[in-house]
């Protein structure tokens, strides 16, 4: 069977923690279904508990949104993963997703928890949750920056106890990529029962790492990765679902492993969430910003005309733009402008 990659959107619930975004309930559902038209795996929806909105959404993707599996958060907390098991009962495919923080920082500040309590917390969660659905995933809070000894702990127990997925987020974008590729690695080879559980990466991008980071996790053995359309989220903002799933595309020769995801139809994807979320697309945005496939100076321009490939790894047509853009400017050559003024309708003489 072909190795695939599960593609987790979270542009719903972490994406729309983006300081500034509040997605109306049509807004929601107009990006659920353009996710599940382009082949997301898992769509999680929100967080039940944390407002009625939020409840009435995760609610009503349940209802509407089919081929796909809906998820919803949860606290490690019997009422929270009440609730969340109340709003996703009409799902065909429903996921509970609960856990808590790993990382001493997240123990002793925001817990109060020893080690222990917490990881008794995160079992009785996963227990509680497998109540109401057999697909449960656990998250690991700050996983970045904890003790490797105790996740090996806590992964262990909370897959005896039930959970199906296991979610290693680097919740404060902390690592680099041989770390994060560490992490999973070590977690796959020193779980005994690692291989009854997907490994999940969650990366956030405060040093600009969270596409590398999350390949890097797919190198050690990931097969879920979770991400945002334009990678928009909490500060900095989380994995960019368009640039794994482009250079899972592009790099599977190094990768070796699939997405489900349409590529055609990532730019018509991030067009739509940058017009309901008001999150500006920057220019020079991998895969889908307005520069990604423009030309501006002589040498490349004329290194392009020749032969695309010289200087463009993906073919637009590829995420759905029409085409590659010759762009004139002061560093333009002849062979650029003769393009450019063919374009326009204008016939020169090379003199
Ligand atoms: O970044 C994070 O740790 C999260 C969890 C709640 C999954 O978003
Ligand atoms: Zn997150």
């Amino acid at each position: 069977m072909e190795d695939r990659v599960l593609v987790f959107d979270t542009t719903l619930r972490d994406g729309e923690q983006s300081p500034g975004v509040r997605l109306s309930l049509d807004e929601k559902l107009e990006i659920a279904h353009q996710l599940e038209a382009i082949g997301v795996d898992i769509i999680e929806a929100g967080f039940p508990i944390s407002s009625p909105g939020d409840f009435e959404s995760v609610n009503c993707l349940a209802r509407e949104i089919r081929g796909v599996t809906i998820c919803g958060l949860t606290r490690a907390r019997d009422r929270d993963i009440e609730v969340a098991a109340e709003a996703l009962q009409p799902a065909e495919r429903r996921r509970i997703h609960t856990g808590l923080g790993v990382s001493q920082n997240h123990l002793e500040y925001k817990l109060k928890m020893t080690p222990d309590q917490a990881l008794e917390t995160g079992v009785a969660a996963v227990r509680k949750a497998r109540q109401y659905t057999d697909d449960v995933e656990y998250f690991m809070e700050d996983s970045g920056r904890a003790d490797l000894d105790y996740v090996y702990r806590v992964v262990e127990a909370v897959i005896r106890a039930g959970a199906t997925t296991i979610n290693v987020p680097d919740t404060t974008g902390y690592t680099y990529p041989n770390e994060y590729y560490h992490l999973i690695h070590t977690i796959r080879e020193h779980v005994p029962n690692s291989d009854q559980a997907v490994f999940s990466c969650h990366c956030h991008n405060d040093l600009g790492m969270a596409t590398a980071n999350t390949l890097a996790g797919v190198m050690a053995g990931a097969r879920q990765v979770e991400v945002t359309v334009n990678g928009i989220g909490e500060r900095a903002g989380n994995t960019a679902l368009e640039e794994v799933v482009m250079a899972l595309h592009i790099r599977e020769d190094k990768f070796g492993v699939k997405s489900r995801i349409d590529t055609t139809r990532l730019l018509e994807t991030s067009r739509l969430v940058s017009r309901l979320t008001g999150m500006l697309v920057q220019r020079n945005k991998a895969v889908v910003g307005a520069n990604a496939y423009a030309h501006s100076s002589g040498i490349h321009q004329d290194g392009v005309l020749k032969e695309r490939s010289t200087y463009e790894i993906i073919d637009p047509r590829l995420v759905g733009a029409e085409r590659s853009e010759i762009v004139l400017t002061a560093r333009s050559g002849r062979h650029g402008l003769k393009f450019r003024l063919r374009e326009l309708g204008f016939e020169f003489t090379d003199d």
